[in-house]
């Protein structure tokens, strides 16, 4: 995996305040493929190089949870060339990845409907899943046929049918009953999503989660997003007065 350990981290960054959990919408893929007269696939592939040097980063810098939105429910409607461009990066990264992450103690976790995915791709998702599954330096969450509404719908699905089978209460249900029935049960809460391509909107990622989570948007498109843009989006990240809703 591409880690680019020449860039040092800055003395700003205070690596006993590491976020527990970040988050990225990664967007502009397509824009950056467009400035360049290719097509948008290119974009995406170029993005892939950006996932595994973010990756590296944070699992260099102790962070806990990295989750990456890279295709979301609504992303099947986009162009059928483009579904399968994604699709066939998504399998490539999985088939050719997957023992990296597995050496570097990465647990990887696919958040979405993972039953819409091709079988080939499914497969190998499920087996980067198993591979991995008793690491613990950090969990690298796929958002894949990820939408935050089919995650809450899911979650009021399987509580209905615990209430009525009889084995929950529907007094007995509180904010910790749908955060366990989330995608992320277990996982803290994101501090920080970050958004690239000045585009500033949650569009249906991490809703539930992302209640008090941090909000970095920068104008840099996917592709071009480094590890020293990363470190500063980290040190401001830092700067900021997490309240909670207290004073
Ligand atoms: C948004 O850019 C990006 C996506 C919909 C896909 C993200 C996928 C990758 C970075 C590559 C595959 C990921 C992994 C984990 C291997 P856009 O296409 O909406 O860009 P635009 O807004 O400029 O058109």
């Amino acid at each position: 995996m591409k880690s680019d350990s020449s860039i040092q981290v800055p003395d700003e960054l205070d690596l006993n305040a590491i976020p527990a959990h970040v988050a990225f919408i990664m967007d502009g893929n397509g824009r950056w493929a467009k400035k360049r007269l290719m097509n948008r696939a290119k974009g995406h592939e170029q993005g892939v190089q950006t996932v595994e040097e973010v990756v590296s980063a944070c699992r260099d810098l102790g962070i806990g949870v990295l989750t990456l939105y890279a295709f979301s429910t609504e992303n099947w409607a986009r162009p059928k060339v483009e579904v399968k461009a994604l699709m066939h990066l998504l399998k490539r990264f999985l088939r050719t990845k997957t023992e990296e992450i597995r050496k570097k103690d990465i647990r990887l976790n696919i958040m979405g409907q993972i039953e819409r995915l091709p079988d080939d791709v499914r497969k190998e998702a499920e087996q980067a899943m198993a591979v991995t599954q008793k690491n613990s330096a950090m969990i690298l969450n796929l958002a894949l046929s990820y939408g935050a509404r089919e995650e809450i719908t899911r979650a009021v699905q399987q509580i209905a049918a615990k209430i009525k089978s009889g084995i929950l209460e529907p007094k007995e249900i509180t904010d910790k009953t749908v955060s366990d029935h989330l995608y992320t049960a277990g996982m803290p809460d994101p501090d920080l999503i970050i958004r690239t391509s000045a585009e500033f909107r949650l569009s249906n990622f991490l809703m539930w989660q992302a209640a008090y989570s941090e909000l970095a948007f920068t104008p840099t498109l996917w592709p071009d997003f480094t590890r020293q843009e990363f470190y500063q989006i980290l040190i401001d990240y830092q700067q900021r007065d997490r309240r909670f809703g207290k004073v």
